[in-house]
């Protein structure tokens, strides 16, 4: 159950343009995008003035913009962490300048909960079980061995980390499921077909399935396996997260087997949390976003409907 924070102390606000400093990961992949777009779209619709920074992937520069928002006294802080440790001095610097901070999409592993106000995005670990699930349900009824290569996302961050723990822990109900190698892709899509590249070349047609941590690096993947003489989906099985558009459309071409959704779309949540932390209000420490699993077979009828 979502425990209550109490209400930052913000008051004399009421006639003022409201200021959310928000500091983005960067522009990795296409559910980044669609999530840069949701809340520059929903801070214009809210009338809200958002300052908008771009870290490029990078801790350090994520830290610089946080510290240039307390500088010019914003209202409000929001920001979606790269990677999950290494936030408690800047976080304690906001909390100094009474400043409330909003985690989005990710969350940081802060023992002190105090430094954010609350954090709304997806269930990672129940992602990484829906994908295990689909898989163990997929191979039920069917003889030999289930080798899975994984392709993590970007090292330390939220989403890699409880992914794979997500996926492990469901994919223990078939002792014959084995993740044979795992490594980083980095959410990208040169790097996801890089590293199925490698993969490739070490394990060959001993590889089974495919778990990509997004559905970029699961498009990289692709291209790969293509390269390598291989039919995506049909000599390897292929699991990724996110339900963008471009998973859809290689569901569509029968080459990704099923995408777990992710939404980005938090702009709206985002610009409400925002307005209420000025108003005084309290919010819950955590906002989970709802979301579901969109195996191959639903992509058509489904494609016409996804709005990222
Ligand atoms: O934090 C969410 C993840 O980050 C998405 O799954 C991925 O595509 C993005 O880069």
């Amino acid at each position: 159950a979502a425990s209550l924070t109490t209400a930052w102390p913000l008051t004399g606000f009421a006639q003022k343009k409201i200021v959310l400093g928000f500091s983005q990961i960067g522009a990795e992949s296409e559910w980044r995008t669609a999530n840069t777009e949701s809340i520059k779209a929903a801070a214009k619709e809210a009338g809200i003035e958002l300052k908008f920074s771009d870290a490029q992937q990078k801790q350090e520069n994520q830290i610089k913009a946080i510290r240039s928002f307390i500088a010019q006294k914003v209202d409000v802080i929001a920001f979606s962490p790269v990677v999950e440790s290494g936030w408690d001095t800047v976080l304690r610097e906001a909390k100094a300048a009474k400043i409330p901070v909003i985690l989005t999409d990710r969350a940081v592993d802060s023992k002190d909960t105090s430094l954010y106000v609350t954090f709304m995005g997806s269930d990672f670990i129940e992602e990484g079980r829906k994908a295990g699930r689909w898989l163990v349900e997929k191979v039920k009824g069917k003889t030999g061995d289930v080798n899975v290569v994984e392709l993590q996302g970007t090292v330390g961050s939220a989403p890699a980390i409880d992914r794979k723990k997500g996926f492990e822990e469901a994919i223990k109900a078939d002792p014959r499921i084995k993740i044979i190698r795992s490594q980083t892709g980095d959410f990208t899509r040169a790097k996801g077909k890089e590293v199925m590249e490698a993969f490739l070349k070490a394990e060959g047609k001993k590889i089974n399935v495919l778990y990509a941590h997004n559905d970029d690096m699961a498009i990289g993947a692709i291209q790969a396996i293509e390269e390598a003489g291989m039919k995506p989906s049909k000599d390897i099985t292929i699991i990724s997260i996110d339900a963008v558009k471009g998973a859809f459309e290689a569901m569509m071409a029968g080459k990704l087997d099923v995408t777990v959704e992710c939404s980005p779309l938090l702009g709206p949540q985002l610009m409400s949390a925002t307005k209420d932390l000025v108003a005084g209000k309290s919010l819950p420490k955590r906002i989970v976003t709802e979301e579901t699993i969109f195996p191959m077979e639903v992509a058509a009828r489904e494609f016409p409907k996804r709005k990222y």
